[in-house]
């Protein structure tokens, strides 16, 4: 499976501190069976610089490949949707016209709208992160789909479908999850300890609600045709 969504890199965010806690995180995602994953830390003002990123990038190779890792890294970053649509294009999924953006956690802001168009027309495609957890997503679910009718896709994070963030969380994935809203599922992942790797387990869950062919979708061909830069085809 391709993770879309993970916090790999130590001493930049939220996710892992040290070198270590990396890369226990890096065997966790194996063990879950993941086999590349792209790094996206956050994106916040000041941005953390793509030079950085793609240095911690090889670093991990390094530390990968001396420890017998299996694990593809590529580079990309979680945008805050307050970023510049240039700051965003910097920080896309492996130089690609796909982006993952973050919209703040109580609320889906007034300007998500006029975000996503400007950036379908500055030739981007945003990945909106985990809505399942957005606060006005949660109450109504359905505001997500004129996002997605703009070109918008979204991407549900697997602890959800396993109901580690609780029911309402839980509940608001499966139904997303039903009505075809989301394309990708990934791990958003920040350690070993913490906010672990449940792809697995999400997985499992989600299979049950539209069965194994679709799941092969979300976890492997839609990111697939994302780290390749493939045109995306609407439905
Ligand atoms: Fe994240």
């Amino acid at each position: 499976m391709i993770d879309l969504h993970c916090h790999i890199l130590f001493g930049v965010d939220d996710g892992p501190q040290t070198l270590d806690d990396s890369l226990a995180l890096a065997r966790a995602l194996v063990v879950d069976g993941i086999t590349t994953v792209v790094s996206t830390s956050h994106i916040l003002d000041p941005p953390l610089s793509m030079q950085v990123i793609k240095e911690g990038i090889k670093t991990l190779e390094q530390e990968f490949s001396a420890r017998g890792i299996d694990l593809k890294l590529l580079p990309g970053g979680e945008n805050h949707y307050s970023l510049s649509i240039e700051e965003m294009r910097g920080h896309s999924i492996n130089g690609s016209r796909y982006l993952l953006l973050e919209f703040p956690h109580n609320n889906l802001p007034s300007v998500a709208g006029d975000l996503v168009f400007t950036l379908r027309s500055a030739g981007l495609i945003p990945i909106i992160a985990h809505p399942e957890r957005n606060g006005t997503l949660l109450r109504d679910p359905e505001l997500l789909s004129p996002l997605i009718d703009q070109g918008a896709l979204a991407q549900l994070t697997a602890a959800s479908l396993a109901g580690d963030f609780g029911s309402p969380v839980h509940q608001c994935a499966r139904y997303l999850l039903r009505k075809g809203l989301v394309h990708f599922i990934a791990t958003d992942s920040h350690g070993a300890d913490w906010r672990v790797p449940r792809m697995t387990a999400g997985v499992k869950e989600a299979t049950k609600l539209i069965g194994r062919a679709a799941i092969q979708q979300l976890v492997v061909e839609n990111p697939l045709r994302v780290v390749e830069d493939r045109d995306w085809i609407y439905e």
